[in-house]
């Protein structure tokens, strides 16, 4: 018997569950791990717009008013064409976040919590469309940037750190993009030749080293690193696998494949999990690498359902349980909490500056902590959470947006007396922050809203500052036939760039 089964079904040892038969439609008997402990849904490639989803979401709900969740893990693959006539989603106001997301998931039990987002390949299909995800507004749509962290305090002196990824540049930067993808890589700056992917992943190692005391490190991103392994993983995603496993992570959750699956990895270290049939199923993809210790199940109804998963830690270990959208329990894992790896340093070759505009992440320092606990111990008594959870990293650039943003209200509201106290986050003499943005969206649609600028426009740094107080806007990577360009310079920069 491996010691690492420690949450396997049939052979837990705290936890009990019993495994229905195939199809049928009743919830496993289930007792959660004795808190404090952090709760959350996984669910990924859930926005179809069809009856899957909703019975998906159904389930989410059912299952969140027993085990009371703090936030859900959203896998990416957000907004697929659906009964719409285009993928993704095409303005930062587009109705399909109301239709295909917040008016699905409005249960009672979820409709009020937080949606900690990464997006999928089909986020990236419409011009601008990642942007639009990026930008858009909702207090439960916690998408920060296309790289970030959060960090949670699970017990005394006991801590989670999740790092949400972009994993679609890993995973194309080779080949097979399809729609706007490339177009839309091509207007971030992102390409193989400005070596985003490697910066890409040194981010994600750094990001990984800093948290590297805390007993639980999360990766969350679109693809698979290892359930498809040797099948969809390309040289990059088999390059983070390597790292996740150098740096003996908790876990790596990943969408993608539309059908749940789940591996105890890397010497019991690493739970693989996979959750990608929120809104759809197709068949089971299997690693090619069996050296995992081991195996969510091999009932394939579990392989080729539809369903969500359920995440919770405590002091002790991280476990994840697979739901199917009929509300069985299919399976649970879980590995112990991580001790510090030693004798191991991050690669920081490619580790490039926190606000680089060519990448779209941050390395900030962690952020402050924040408790997100429940001390929910069993399915059969009433439960308070102990705290509230709030959401707890942004990175810079989207700090400095929203910040913007609301610089515009206050402006339009008080309509004086409003430049002296917004500036304190704008780097450049010249720009109006007044004047920033005024009813209009991000101007970041490369040559699409405005006219391509020359960098010989720049003379009095306008742009570049622009580019760097919000790289969302602004490409300040000159050349690489890149040339940035924003639809408001002259309301900004007060000048015209021809
Ligand atoms: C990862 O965990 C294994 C098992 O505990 C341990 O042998 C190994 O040294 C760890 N890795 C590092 C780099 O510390």
């Amino acid at each position: 018997m491996n010691a690492y089964l420690i949450g396997l079904v049939l052979t837990a040892a705290s936890t009990v569950y019993a495994l229905p038969a195939a199809g049928v439609n009743t919830a496993a008997p289930f007792t959660l791990l004795p808190g404090p402990a952090f709760d959350a849904l996984i669910v990924g490639d859930w926005g179809t717009d069809n009856s899957d989803q909703t019975a998906v979401a159904a389930q989410m709900n059912i299952w969140a008013a027993k085990t009371q969740p703090s936030a859900i893990i959203n896998l990416g693959d957000n907004f697929y064409q659906g009964q719409a006539s285009y993928e993704a989603v095409q303005a930062v106001n587009d109705p399909k976040f109301a239709s295909y997301w917040k008016n699905v998931y409005n249960g009672d039990s979820i409709k009020s919590l937080p949606w900690w987002s990464v997006l999928g390949n089909h986020d990236w299909y419409t011009v601008n469309s990642q942007i639009y995800e990026l930008e858009y507004q909702d207090p439960n749509w916690i998408l920060p940037d296309f790289f970030y962290t959060k960090r949670v305090q699970i017990d005394t002196g006991v801590f989670a750190t999740f790092l949400f990824i972009e994993t679609d540049f890993l995973a194309y930067n080779a080949g097979g993009s399809k729609n706007a993808m490339d177009q839309n890589f091509q207007a971030m700056g992102w390409s193989t030749s400005a070596k985003t992917n490697k910066k890409q992943l040194a981010w994600i190692e750094n990001a990984i080293a800093q948290a590297n005391n805390d007993q639980y490190i999360i990766v969350v991103g679109h693809h698979p690193t290892y359930t498809c392994g040797g099948k969809d993983s390309s040289p990059d995603l088999q390059a983070l696998l390597a790292i996740l496993n150098k740096w003996n992570v908790s876990a790596y959750m990943n969408g993608h494949s539309h059908s749940m699956a789940g591996y105890v990895t890397n010497n019991g270290k690493t739970l693989q999990v996979q959750s990608g049939s929120g809104g759809q199923v197709s068949s089971y993809c299997a690693p090619v690498d069996t050296s995992f210790s081991a195996q969510l199940t091999t009932d394939q109804s579990l392989e080729a359902s539809l369903g969500f998963s359920h995440l919770r830690i405590n002091k002790n270990q991280i476990q994840v349980d697979w739901i199917t959208s009929s509300g069985t329990l299919v399976g649970s894992l879980s590995v112990p909490a991580r001790v510090p790896v030693s004798g191991v340093v991050p690669d920081k070759t490619y580790l490039t500056s926190p606000t680089d505009a060519s990448v779209h992440f941050s390395l900030a320092p962690l952020p402050a902590t924040t408790s997100v606990v429940n001390t929910k111990t069993s399915t059969t008594t009433s439960t308070t959470k102990a705290i509230t959870p709030t959401s707890t990293t942004v990175s810079i650039a989207k700090t400095s947006l929203v910040t913007s943003s609301k610089t515009k209200t206050t402006s339009t509201t008080t309509t004086t007396t409003t430049t002296t106290t917004t500036t304190t986050t704008q780097t450049g003499p010249t720009i109006n922050p007044a004047k920033w943005n005024q009813g209009k969206k991000c101007a970041h649609d490369p040559c699409s809203t405005g006219s391509a600028l020359d960098p010989s426009c720049d003379k009095s740094g306008c742009l570049t500052a622009i580019g760097n107080a919000y790289p969302y806007c602004v490409n300040v990577h000159w050349g690489n036939n890149k040339a940035p360009c924003v639809d408001s310079i002259y309301d900004i920069c007060g000048f015209v760039c021809q």
